[in-house]
């Protein structure tokens, strides 16, 4: 009787392989796979025994990469998750009283299930804004009430970089921000889920406009830069930030086998590993909405300042489209649509696309 084949063989063989590799549309950066880079550093971390909950030598080394991007006094705790890295966080700068400013369109407060709420027990205290970006007179419409005993106490202010509506912060608008939030006596914390692709459209050090322009505490994002999962909770302002490791097994987010989320971001952040997949995709969004506003009746929303294109047009076109390309409607009230480009979207599956967006239009 032959031997049963292995799960290499199994593996290697097309029966077990239930999608298209070669398949990639535009719905989200999470819908790409892992970066070959990050699965080779893997199989490198695997193998052996190593202490677990974050005392192995790959979450050692991650302190150092750290303090090397953000300054001496960072500490870096890595997360399964960016909904747990963004309500670890903030529970770790807030009082039980405390609220927490953001804009309306926050992931924190329309994509997280209502966590920071219920598992953080935090008040949100949402701004509308244009482009997604908040601002020092914006945060003013939240950041009143201090000492009152009837209102939830504004506390931290939370800034997407990149944010939800693909835009980008400059330093100086995101020093500015900070330094209103301080002098009212609020600390800052980044949602950094894209940070890579600010820091590859900025052309700056991640410190720039993080550490250096007063931000506290970051959630610095890899899933959507190549990751297989994992996230870190990086602390900047240690004296404004409380308990975090508590706060983290609190909030379910301490990996037992933290070294393959840690090598993980080894791998993204030791060479420019990160660089490369988010100036791909940033580049990759920039040549699709360039060929889109070439096409009539297509209007492209926001300054594309990352790897994401919104844009509006007719919902009979949206629904032709959708039944050739994957993508998600943002806003059904105006039939706004939002293309995500990723690490390994190709210049062809762009031109792909355009076209068709172009033949669906004039059909
Ligand atoms: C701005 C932003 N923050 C955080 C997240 C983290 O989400 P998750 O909990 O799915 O990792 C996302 C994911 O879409 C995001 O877009």
């Amino acid at each position: 009787m032959a031997d049963a084949p292995t799960v290499t063989e199994q593996l290697a063989s097309d029966a077990v392989r239930r999608h298209d590799p070669d398949a990639r549309g535009f719905a989200s950066d999470n819908y790409a796979g892992v970066h070959p880079e990050v699965l080779t550093a893997l199989a490198l971390a695997n193998g052996g025994h190593q202490i677990s909950y974050g005392g192995d030598v790959y979450t050692a080394h991650l302190q150092d990469l750290f303090r090397d991007r953000f300054g001496p006094d960072t500490e870096v705790f890595p997360v399964f998750n960016g909904t747990g890295a963004n309500v670890t966080a903030l529970q770790a700068v807030t009082e039980r009283w405390g609220a927490v400013i953001c804009a309306e369109s926050a992931h924190v407060h329309v994509d997280e299930c209502g966590a920071p709420e219920r598992v953080g027990g935090l008040k949100l205290l949402t701004v509308p804004t244009p482009d997604g970006k908040l601002t020092p007179e914006l945060i003013d419409r939240q950041a009143y009430g201090f000492d009152d005993e009837h209102r939830a106490q504004p506390q931290v202010v939370t800034l997407a970089q990149t944010t939800e509506l693909g835009t980008c912060y400059t330093p100086e608008e995101i020093a500015a921000i900070c330094a209103h939030a301080h002098q009212l006596g609020m600390t800052v914390h980044m949602d950094g889920s894209r940070i890579a692709n600010a820091a590859a459209t900025l052309g700056v050090p991640f410190a720039r406009f993080t550490s250096e322009a007063g931000v506290d505490i970051l959630s610095f994002g890899g899933t959507k830069n190549g990751l297989l999962f994992g996230e870190c909770v990086v602390v900047l302002s240690p004296e404004r930030v409380r308990s975090i490791r508590y706060l983290r097994k609190m909030s379910m987010q301490l990996a037992s086998k933290m070294r393959f989320v840690s090598v993980q971001f080894e791998a993204l952040l030791a060479g420019d590993l990160w660089q490369r997949s988010a100036a791909h995709a940033n580049a990759m969004a920039r040549r699709l909405a360039d060929a889109v506003r070439a096409v009539d009746g297509v209007t492209v929303s926001y300054p594309v300042e990352s790897n994401a294109v919104f844009a509006v047009l007719p919902r009979e076109v949206t629904e032709r489209l959708q039944k050739r390309f994957r993508f998600y409607t943002w806003d059904e009230s105006t039939g706004q649509v939002r293309w995500m480009c990723a690490f390994d979207t190709t210049e062809a599956d762009v031109d792909a696309f355009a076209a068709a967006v172009a033949e669906e239009m004039a059909a």
